[in-house]
C-alpha cells in the first residue's frame, strides 16, 4: 500500500521532539513581546504547520497573514533569484512583525523578505525558522529564533515537500536516495 511515508529512509526530527521544541520557542517568544500585539507571517507554503502550530501556542494577541516567494533557480544558481509571488493581506507599518520560516538554507529567501519588510518600515521585524541549514547559505543571515540546526540532508516533512508530496507528515525526515 502506497502511504504518506513510502519514500521516507529515516524520521530525522520526531512529532515529539517538533512539538516540544515549538511549545519552548512559544514561550520564549511570548515573553520577548510582553505586552505587545504581533503580526506572525507565514512564507507559504512549507512554513504553514509551523505557523500553525506555533501561533496556537504563544499567548499574545496576534494576527496572521502570508506571503509567498518564487524560489526559480535560486537552488542552481549563484545569482539568488527569489521574486514575490503574493503579497501580505494587510500593511506591516507601525506593526510587530514575526517572519516565520520552515527552512533556511541559502538564505536568499530570508534575505529578500526581511529587506522587503524593512522597508515597508515595521516597528520591529524578528525571524524565526523551525530548521536552519548553515551549509547551503548563499549570503550571510541568522534568525532570531531557531529549532533545530540540521545537516546538509534534503528533509520533507511537517511543512516541507518533495515535488509537492509529504508536506503533511507529522515530524521530518529524510527522503530514499
Ligand atoms: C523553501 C522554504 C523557504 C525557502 C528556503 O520554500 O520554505 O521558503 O525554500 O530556501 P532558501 O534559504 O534557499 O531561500 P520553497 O521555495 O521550496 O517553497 P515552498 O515553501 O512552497 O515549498
Amino acid at each position: 500500500m502506497i502511504t504518506a511515508e513510502s519514500g521516507i529512509e529515516k524520521v530525522l526530527i520526531s512529532e515529539e521532539m517538533i512539538q516540544s521544541r515549538v511549545r519552548q520557542l512559544a514561550v520564549r517568544i511570548t515573553e520577548d513581546y510582553k505586552n505587545q500585539t504581533i503580526v506572525m507571517i507565514g512564507v507559504l507554503t512549507g512554513a504553514v504547520m509551523f505557523l500553525s502550530d506555533l501561533s496556537r501556542a504563544i499567548s499574545l494577541p496576534m494576527e496572521i497573514d502570508f506571503i509567498a516567494c518564487s524560489s526559480y533557480g535560486h537552488r542552481t544558481t549563484t545569482s539568488g533569484e527569489v521574486r514575490m509571488i503574493k503579497d501580505l493581506s494587510h500593511p506591516v507599518e507601525g506593526r510587530h512583525v514575526l517572519l516565520v520560516e520552515d527552512i533556511i538554507d541559502s538564505g536568499l529567501t530570508m534575505r529578500y523578505l526581511e529587506d522587503t519588510l524593512r522597508n515597508r518600515h515595521c516597528a520591529s521585524l524578528r525571524t524565526i525558522a523551525l530548521l536552519d541549514k548553515p551549509s547551503g547559505r548563499k549570503t550571510i543571515i541568522q534568525a532570531d529564533y531557531v529549532g533545530f540546526t540540521i545537516e546538509n540532508h534534503f528533509v520533507v516533512g511537517y511543512g516541507l515537500d518533495y515535488a509537492g508530496l509529504y508536506r503533511n507528515l507529522p515530524y521530518i525526515g529524510v527522503l530514499k536516495p
